[in-house]
């Protein structure tokens, strides 16, 4: 089956420095990088690199050129990416020595897709697809809608997480990804556990400790592979396009976080985001298979 992702792509600029800058404070960076990034694209790359055909959605500028080339060479689908008159999605990334970040993004072209654009990739989409959509694009609603009558799978990761949004397409949803932060804004804003949101299968990354498959009232926790954290921008990105993947291959719901699992745990272990996502010899030459 396919993937149809429905993200953003980001040109990435990357800082290293020794702490987070305080307000006001002036700070020198230790060093400086730029690659692929985005939250969608990121998951675009992990589905690819676990061996899932993905089509990505999405919207660039002439400034993110490479990037669509960039996307293609990961073995993505890329004749949905559409070249328009506003700058490519940004994003600055300060990573301190801890591994710990923090991201400005500049949505850019990321928020000018067109119904149109959307709907000719599910055009092309057979039921049993899935359709994956993450915040940092526009049209999740049309999407979500489209999908459902087209009897496609649709999986949402709620970051950056917005309350309305998740709102929204509650009840289009077969399986949300979010972390321990986002599940507690949901909970703080519903006044309903994440279990009680009408979505059938929710998982909740939780970091170091792993996540948590929750479904119905039974929920399972999942521990996390030790690793080396030295940058974990991007990780989250990778279980959700790993998982979905497995789960397009035909694993069953364990099989595939056991699978995102292994992949985040050598993603935290590098730094840069879709560039460096590993593939699944990593993965078998790390655990195995
Ligand atoms: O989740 C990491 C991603 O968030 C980065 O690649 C950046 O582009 C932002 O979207």
């Amino acid at each position: 089956m396919m993937i149809w992702n429905l993200g953003s792509i980001n040109i990435d600029a990357f800082f290293g420095v020794t702490h987070l800058p305080a307000p006001g404070e002036t700070l020198v960076a230790q060093s400086f990088s730029q690659g692929l990034g985005g939250k969608g694209a990121n998951m675009s790359v992990a589905a690819a690199r676990a061996a899932a055909p993905v089509s990505h959605i999405g919207a660039i500028g002439a400034d993110g050129r490479w990037t669509r080339e960039r996307l293609m060479e990961y073995g993505v689908d890329v004749p949905h990416i559409h070249q328009i008159e506003v700058p490519t999605g940004l994003a600055n990334i300060v990573v301190d020595a801890e591994g710990e970040n923090t991201i400005i993004l500049l949505q850019g072209a990321n928020g000018q897709l067109t119904d149109a654009m959307i709907g000719a990739a599910l055009a092309e989409a057979s039921p049993g697809d899935f359709v994956l959509m993450q915040n940092e694009t526009n049209g999740q609603v049309y999407a979500a809608q489209t999908a459902r009558s087209l009897g496609l799978r649709v999986a949402y990761a709620a970051a950056p997480f917005e309350a309305d949004a998740v709102a929204e397409l509650a009840g289009m949803i077969d399986i949300m990804i979010l972390n321990a932060v986002e599940a507690a804004q949901l909970e703080k804003a519903t006044g309903k556990p994440v279990s009680e949101q009408g979505i059938r299968d929710v998982i909740v990354t939780l970091g170091a400790e792993g996540c948590k498959w929750i479904k119905e009232s039974q929920q399972q926790v999942f521990d996390a592979y030790p690793a080396q954290a030295v940058d974990t921008t991007g990780a989250g990105d990778t279980f959700t396009g790993y998982l979905i993947a497995g789960l397009d291959r035909g694993l069953g719901m364990e099989g595939a976080i056991d699978l995102a699992l292994k992949a985040a745990s050598l993603m935290v272990a590098r730094h840069g985001t879709a560039d460096v996502i590993p593939d699944l010899k990593e993965i078998q030459d790390q655990f195995g298979l």
